[in-house]
């Protein structure tokens, strides 16, 4: 048996699964993050570690026998946090999240700093640990001043759970203190922004083992024996090894709150200059690239809200016979931009309103909008020499039929869509436990879930939407230039 945690922005989920990797029960707890001023987000970790203790509480009472079986625990987080502990391990101030933009000025600095690209693989962007830590070096020097630790938010947890420092590569490449080709802290990109490399912690493998569960907290949760503790992984790292993304030419499109690409690479082959993320996997000798819109359900949503219809009913508007582009265009950048444009400033807008465009033109034009979108995303990902071949659609949106099909169309590749199951960052997390325990290869824990239906690209539809794609390639410079 073995627990995967899937530390989140909005809450945590415990997940137990079997030895065969198939779920027995999950648990979930609610937190949020604080915002005290615009562009601010923060979390007290005090927060997690209630959760955590209120999950797996609730998990081992509901399933004596499994907890008591249970042998790792593999933690998922969501990425670039950073928490500030003193030497005796106290928690400094809040964790400062990945969707917190107060350090922007710093991040710029460091982006322009010579050989950071070279070294980290990525832009610096704001929301990255790195220029956090320059951000409290000058806003709060008596907090930087203390600093013994940074620890992510799922290092935290592994800190929480083991009492010890250690932190996996997948994680980690997104600090900007990381050499990502080199899967090690690198002095130089520490050195830039004011750090050092006692500052940071161990790093594992998300599939090695850091540490073993402490016994006051496995005694808590009814598991007897020794319980390791692996590396685990950010998030999307996580959300990969639950799908098995892993090797090239493996991936999915993930139409969540925020929009990802995701494909899995056997080489280091960053591309910064086209916003693409490239970072370790959470397994030894693999990496993954990814492109990320900061608006794809959220988008929807926002349509939601001034329309007061549900996100449902706009979608059920739309209806599920895809029939080519419409003449209205959206721009889903509501909260600025990361991939291609990493442009923290831009927002969103629509083009060609008519005196006829009714509230199902608008939605059609959003659900077009994110595609394109993500096709910019896919576009750098094939730049960098990433292929998409076995793609799967998850997230909320995935659950129109009409946007998946537009998505594989405008993308070009066959989507598959899951069947209803766990397929998320939690058990991506507890797969990495169970490799961690040596349950198997890489290849058969992180097996790709069940397929429900593919849905290939509307073929006699491309032309018309790779026409609408190019000319909606041509707002972002327009748009840009006016403000
Ligand atoms: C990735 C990113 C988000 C967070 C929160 O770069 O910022 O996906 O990990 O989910």
């Amino acid at each position: 048996m073995f627990v995967g945690l899937d530390l989140g922005t909005s809450g945590l989920r415990a997940l137990l699964i079997d030895g065969a990797g198939l779920p027995l029960g999950s648990a979930q707890r609610a937190y949020a993050p604080v915002h005290p001023h615009p562009g601010w987000s923060e979390q007290d970790p005090a927060d997690w570690v209630a959760a955590v203790d209120a999950a797996l509480v609730e998990l081992a009472a509901a399933h004596p026998q499994a907890m008591a079986q249970v042998r790792g625990i593999g933690v998922s987080g969501h990425m670039h946090g950073a928490t500030l502990l003193d030497d005796t391990g106290a928690v400094l101030r809040p964790c400062i999240l990945w969707n917190d933009t107060r350090s922007a000025v710093e991040a710029a600095e460091l982006d322009g700093t010579d050989g950071v690209r070279a070294l980290s693989g990525n832009i610096v962007f704001p929301g990255f640990t790195a220029p956090k830590l320059l951000w409290v070096a000058r806003h709060e020097p008596e907090v930087f001043a203390r600093v013994a630790t940074v620890l992510l938010p799922a290092a935290y947890m592994n800190f929480h759970l083991t009492g010890a420092r250690f932190a996996d590569m997948s994680d980690s490449a997104g600090t900007a203190w990381l050499d990502v080709g080199a899967r090690d802290w690198s002095a130089r990109l520490l050195e830039v922004s004011g750090m050092s490399a006692d500052q940071m912690p161990r790093l594992v493998e998300g599939c090695e083992a850091g540490g073993t569960l402490r016994p006051d907290l496995a005694g808590r949760w009814g598991m007897s024996g020794e319980v390791i503790v692996v590396g685990g992984a950010g998030d999307n790292a996580a959300s990969a090894c639950g799908v098995g993304a892993m090797r090239e030419g493996t991936g999915f499109v993930s139409l969540g709150t925020s929009g990802v690409v995701l494909a899995g690479r056997d080489g280091y082959a960053p591309l910064p200059e086209s916003a693409v993320h490239t970072f370790c996997h959470a397994v030894p000798g693999q990496w993954y690239q990814m492109g990320v819109i900061l608006a794809a359900t959220d988008s929807l949503n926002w349509l939601s809200r001034v329309t007061g219809a549900s996100p449902a009913e706009l979608s059920q508007e739309v209806g599920d016979t895809l029939d080519g582009p419409g003449d209205l265009q959206f721009l889903p950048y509501l909260s600025g931009e990361r991939t291609p444009h990493n442009d923290s400033d831009i927002r969103g807008g629509f083009l060609n309103i008519d005196v006829g465009t009714e509230r199902r033109d608008m939605t059609r034009a959003v659900m077009e909008g994110v595609a394109f979108a993500l096709r910019d995303c896919a576009e750098a990902l094939k730049a960098s020499g990433a292929r998409l071949d076995h793609m799967l659609a998850i997230g909320g949106g995935a659950q129109s039929r009409y946007w998946v099909e537009l998505l594989a169309t405008v993308l070009g590749v066959p989507l598959a869509l899951p069947e209803k199951g766990d397929f998320g960052a939690a058990l991506g997390a507890a797969r990495l436990a169970m490799l961690g325990a040596g349950a198997g290869s890489v290849d058969e824990v992180m097996a790709p879930p069940p397929i429900r239906e593919t849905i290939a690209p509307n073929a006699a539809l491309t032309a018309g939407y790779d026409a609408a794609y190019t000319s909606w390639r041509q707002i972002y410079p327009a748009v840009k230039g006016l403000t």
